[in-house]
């Protein structure tokens, strides 16, 4: 375990305060990611970022949201919460995605998010941001490394930093240990199975060090 201390020490090294913008984008169907976001702005907030927590557009017709009550509730729980933009990204010197796995990939609501960002990556404002994903899944193995793969692939045409939190602090194992970005299981009644909160905001602070880290080298 000689190898986990020194890089657990090593991470402890990057805990220094910064301005940091961090822009965390969600879309959340049951509330899981938005609870997510929610522990990732703690996290940032804590390393000393200034936070905004936003949401993506929702594409499901009302008829679909309006027969489920459980994604009913979430959209009623997330109304004050502001649907990010490209403006947003551009603010933004760090951004989180969090966003549930669907068939093995992101939901599409996510994607078009991405998607409509064509203007911005245009004219290089994707460039140096940088980036780290969080996913939830039905299965302990539902596919949650495909979909933050797949956003991640996304990231790499942006141009942008990923910054992913391998094993970088001992509370990534207590949550599940996926190197990829936090992940956590859902149950049927919508509770997380793992405990991800010491991993989320573990994540939140390595990605708002290391946007840190970017800025003040390219100064
Ligand atoms: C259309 C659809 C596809 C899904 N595909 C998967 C999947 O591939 N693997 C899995 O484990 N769970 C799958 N799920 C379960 C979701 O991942 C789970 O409900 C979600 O992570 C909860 O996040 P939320 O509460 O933020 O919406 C799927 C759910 C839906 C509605």
């Amino acid at each position: 375990m000689g190898f986990l201390n020194n890089l657990f020490k090593k991470s402890k090294e990057t805990k220094k305060m910064s301005n940091t913008k961090l822009a965390v984008v969600f879309y959340s169907m049951g509330g899981t990611n938005y609870e997510m976001a929610k522990w990732a702005a703690e996290g940032a907030k804590e390393a000393g970022a200034e936070v905004r927590v936003l949401k993506v557009q929702e594409l499901a017709p009302e008829s679909v949201i309006a027969a489920n009550e459980g994604w009913k509730a979430t959209v009623e729980a997330t109304k004050d919460v502001p649907v990010a933009t490209s403006e947003d990204l551009e603010w933004a010197d760090a951004i989180i995605f969090s966003v549930p796995t669907r068939f093995g990939n992101m939901a599409s609501q996510m994607k078009q998010f991405l998607d409509i960002q064509g203007g911005l990556w245009a004219t290089g404002k994707t460039v140096n941001k940088v980036v780290s994903a969080m996913t939830s899944a039905q299965n302990p193995h539902g596919g949650q490394e495909a979909t933050l793969l797949s956003l991640y692939t996304s990231m790499m045409h942006w141009g942008a930093i990923i910054a992913t939190p391998g094993y970088t602090d001992p509370v990534i194992f207590g949550a599940g240990g996926n190197p990829y970005g936090t992940s956590v299981t859902v149950g049927q009644d919508g509770k997380m199975i793992e405990d991800v909160e010491a991993a989320v905001k573990h994540q939140a602070k390595r990605t708002v060090t290391v946007a840190e880290w970017v800025k003040k080298g390219n100064q």
